[in-house]
């Protein structure tokens, strides 16, 4: 097949659909077949891409099968392979043949479900897939629908933040007046995300107003409600008005937990919004083993977990559930004509518009995604599917601390381990250069990806379980990897 005539554009041909569209699954099955022999992290120059295609975007279509042969020649080797068994960098981003079913009839059915009315069950199919969602972490009652909160889903926890930081400014600024942004304070620990940051300052808040808190080893690095009382009564005490306090389970950089129930009593006293992000570890939390976490979670106004990350479900998928949803609303509704729903009022009354519930009027239907995840493992497949990776980076953690050469340097919550290579007698900036070798040594064999962090000046290798595919055997192969490059640095 050569180049579309332009008399066959049916860019939508229920004919030609089936068999383009297999042509890409069989890719993609190939593509996972083959993953685990790809270089892990990309070995790629800046402007490879660039050089490699047209200067222009051709003028005329070609068929898909050409297309896939230059996603093969060059696309993958440009690409860091997330899916790959050996991915151990950031967190995992997980894929799944559900996630793809999902995303695929997301992508299919191409609704855009902003109103009631623009799609009624894709509005409706979501409000019960976060209440499903809510339940199987052990969410209060008042996060779900039924229990006068309710949940959306939004494309990434960013976004998710920014609306809740939205919703908590203009709540205060109904009393305030609006000069009063100058007043409004936000707090959250020196491990919280960095878009945390982003998010106060895309909604106004005065960056002199940031309270980047202090943690420390002895609380594992998470935030405790002594220094967040003592940071609040300063402010109050200066006139400022505390707006908002972001609680993490499982912070980005070490997997660290907040004291949701300490902070939450603090957070309620002073009228503080409090915000858990639980992006990462809030999976984790389907598993009664792991939903004391969010022990005190009935005293936040709005909690946040990605089922992108480690809950099979591909990008993007971000479950936001708000106390309140009416702060919310009351801050991100939009109300033009041509988009009002049509019927009576009682039964409008009943429905959720989601345009109101996040920044942009276009949305996917991911609820679809999120459900057919849900309905194809079942909560027992994905609680296996988390306690499958808990049980690997337990071990994994275990034999970092067995071998004298390595520490563990923060201790494990989840799944992800910080560590870093050790040696006796070795003074403070040898071991820092060291580990940077080792790491870089590492994602340079190809044979594996990790990331790193740094705490209280260490510099701490990060290896996050997590991936579809990863096995025991590609988590030894990772230590394996880790000891034999440790030893060629140490012996030279
Ligand atoms: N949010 C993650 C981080 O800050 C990155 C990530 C995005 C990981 C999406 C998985 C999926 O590390």
């Amino acid at each position: 097949m050569g180049s579309l005539p332009l008399e066959a554009m049916m860019p939508l041909n229920p004919d030609s659909f089936a068999g383009e569209s297999s042509a890409v699954v069989d890719f993609l099955a190939d593509y996972y077949r083959n993953v685990d022999k790809y270089p892990v992290m990309a070995n790629t120059q800046p402007g490879t891409i660039r050089k490699l295609l047209p200067e222009a975007a051709p003028e005329l279509g070609d068929s898909m099968d050409r297309i896939l042969d230059d996603v093969q020649r060059d696309i993958l080797p440009g690409l860091t392979h997330w899916q790959s068994p050996s991915f151990f960098a950031y967190f995992p981003a997980n894929a799944s043949t559900a996630g793809f079913a999902g995303e695929m009839l997301s992508a299919g059915l191409n609704v855009v479900p902003f109103v009631w009315t623009a799609s009624p069950v894709a509005t409706e199919l979501e409000q019960v897939v976060v209440d499903w969602m809510a339940s199987l972490l052990g969410l209060p009652e008042r996060f779900h629908f039924k229990g006068g909160g309710g949940g959306v889903l939004h494309g990434s926890t960013c976004e998710a933040v920014v609306c809740t930081l939205a919703a908590a400014r203009d709540r205060a600024l109904s009393k305030l007046g609006h000069e009063g942004i100058l007043k409004l304070v936000v707090y959250a620990s020196d491990q919280t995300h960095a878009t945390f940051q982003k998010g106060a300052s895309i909604v106004g808040i005065p960056p002199a107003n940031f309270r980047i808190l202090r943690t420390s080893a002895n609380s594992g690095y998470g935030l405790t409600a002594t220094i967040v009382q003592r940071a609040i009564e300063e402010d109050v005490a200066r006139g400022l008005l505390p707006l908002y306090l972001c609680a993490t389970v499982g912070t980005t950089g070490l997997g660290a937990i907040d004291r949701v129930r300490e902070l939450g009593h603090v957070a309620r006293r002073y009228g503080t919004w409090l915000h858990i992000d639980a992006a990462y570890a809030g999976s984790a939390a389907i598993c009664p083993e792991f939903q004391g976490h969010l022990d005190g979670a009935e005293l936040a106004d709005s909690l946040s977990m990605n089922p992108h990350k480690w809950f099979l479900t591909n990008m993007d998928c971000c479950c936001l559930w708000v106390a309140n949803p009416t702060t919310m609303t009351d801050a991100l509704s939009t109300d033009p004509e041509y988009l009002k729903n049509v019927g009576t009022a009682s039964k409008m009354a009943e429905t959720v518009d989601y345009k109101d519930w996040q920044i942009a009027l276009s949305r996917r239907f991911r609820a679809i995604k999120l459900w057919v995840v849900l309905r194809r493992y079942g909560a027992a497949g994905m609680r296996a599917h988390i306690r499958r990776h808990i049980q690997m980076a337990e071990w994994f953690e275990h034999v970092v601390a067995a071998d004298e050469r390595f520490e563990v340097v923060v201790p494990r919550n989840f799944s992800l381990v910080c560590f870093r290579l050790r040696p006796r007698f070795m003074a403070d900036k040898a071991v820092e250069a060291l580990n940077r070798d080792l790491l870089a040594a590492v994602n340079a064999s190809s044979r594996a990806f990790m990331t790193h962090f740094v705490v209280d000046d260490k510099f701490v290798i990060r290896l996050a379980v997590g991936g579809s595919m990863t096995e025991m055997r590609h988590v030894r192969a990772a230590w394996e990897l880790l000891k034999e490059k440790a030893n060629d640095l140490i012996a030279t």
